[in-house]
């Protein structure tokens, strides 16, 4: 079992799956890169073998398609919302950010983690469910990850891994639990859900949609030549 896999040895086009949505008929594209907590839609290819980074994906995916672009993955405050919006993404997707608010549906010892800082290594897994997501670097992710261990396939895994996750949260165990986060969890600031969001709806919107006009402009110039 792979943990951290990045495969750059395969000959596709990161943006293929972009053009192939657009091609099916959808409204938007979500451009999901390979920091994003929990699970990532892949559609052409497994999921090990679509794992591109967000900055490097959501300028490919808004040069390739005529239709909005929703950027996620590692977007966890202003600075990432305005530096997706600028490479060419029409709104953003976060995900991890909201794991540690108090409303969250995480549990208690999962958004102490969070919360605690302690989120900054994480891996990817089949071992929390049969499909491949990322969470942080614990003991039970380490276990799954070895070479051997079976897994077996969605949601049979989730299940299994859902009867060790209880005893494990009533015992205070945080090192047995899948604790599902992306790559910027560290950077989450959140306690309450509205205070954040109202706060960062005013950092973005004095620059937001100066953003989107100016990365627009730059997409128009460029097909022109
Ligand atoms: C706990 C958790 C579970 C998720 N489950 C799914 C899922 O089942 N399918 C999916 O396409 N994306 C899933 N996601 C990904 C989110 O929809 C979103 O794209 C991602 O969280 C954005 O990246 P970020 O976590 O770095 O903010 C999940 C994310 C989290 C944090």
């Amino acid at each position: 079992m792979p943990g951290e896999t990045h495969r750059d040895d395969w000959h596709g086009d990161h943006t293929e799956e972009g053009a192939a949505l657009q091609e099916a008929g959808v409204d938007a594209v979500v451009a999901s890169g390979f920091e994003a907590g929990g699970h990532r839609g892949s559609f052409l290819r497994a999921a090990e073998d679509s794992l591109t980074g967000t900055f490097s994906l959501v300028p490919q995916i808004a040069d390739t398609v005529n239709l909005p672009v929703i950027a996620a993955g590692g977007i966890a405050d202003a600075r990432g919302v305005v530096a997706a919006l600028v490479l060419g993404a029409e709104a953003v997707q976060m995900g991890t950010v909201f794991l540690a608010c108090e409303e969250s549906g995480a549990s208690p010892l999962h958004r102490q983690v969070l919360r605690g800082k302690k989120a900054g290594h994480t891996a990817l897994t089949k071992g929390f469910t049969g499909r491949l997501a990322r969470g942080i670097h614990n003991r039970l992710l380490e276990e799954l990850n070895q070479a051997g261990t079976p897994v077996l396939p969605y949601p049979l895994q989730r299940r299994l891994v859902r009867n060790l996750a209880i005893p494990a949260e009533a015992a205070g165990r945080s090192d047995l639990l899948p604790l599902w986060a992306g790559q910027s969890a560290n950077l989450s600031t959140c306690n309450d859900v509205l205070a954040f969001l109202t706060s960062l709806v005013g950092e973005i919107s004095e620059i937001g949609e100066f953003a989107i006009q100016w990365s627009a402009a730059i997409r128009e110039n460029q097909s022109l030549k």
